[in-house]
């Protein structure tokens, strides 16, 4: 199964499978420069904001996602996996690489 998980700050979307984790999906968004660290839930750089639709998720560590981070949907991309279509916002340290635009690429 397939969704559909959408960006909220700028609107891009990009398909992701079930079994594939948030964080994979948005690397073929081809964005450059989106610091991609541990991929197994110790870094925290990969955090964000499910803002609507349902995930799972496997273990991540407490010291980047407290259990109140958990249950108001903010998660590690790494470690999570979409159970329906999502709409997310990026609030980890790749957030600045993930949100801007082209105009801000070039300039950079
Ligand atoms: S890449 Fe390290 S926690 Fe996700």
């Amino acid at each position: 199964m397939r969704y559909t998980v959408t960006l909220a700050e700028t609107g891009e979307t990009y398909p992701c499978g079930e079994t594939e984790n948030l964080l994979e999906g948005m690397l073929r968004l081809g964005k450059k420069g989106i610091p991609v660290g541990c991929r197994g839930g110790g870094c925290g750089v990969c955090k964000i904001e499910v803002v609507s639709g349902n995930i799972t998720t496997k273990v991540m560590s407490r010291d980047h996602v407290s259990e109140e981070d958990q249950a108001a949907g903010r998660v590690l991309a790494c470690r999570a996996f979409p159970a329906s279509d999502i709409t997310l916002r990026v609030i980890g340290l790749m957030k600045k690489n993930v949100c801007r635009t082209k105009t801000q690429a070039l300039a950079a």
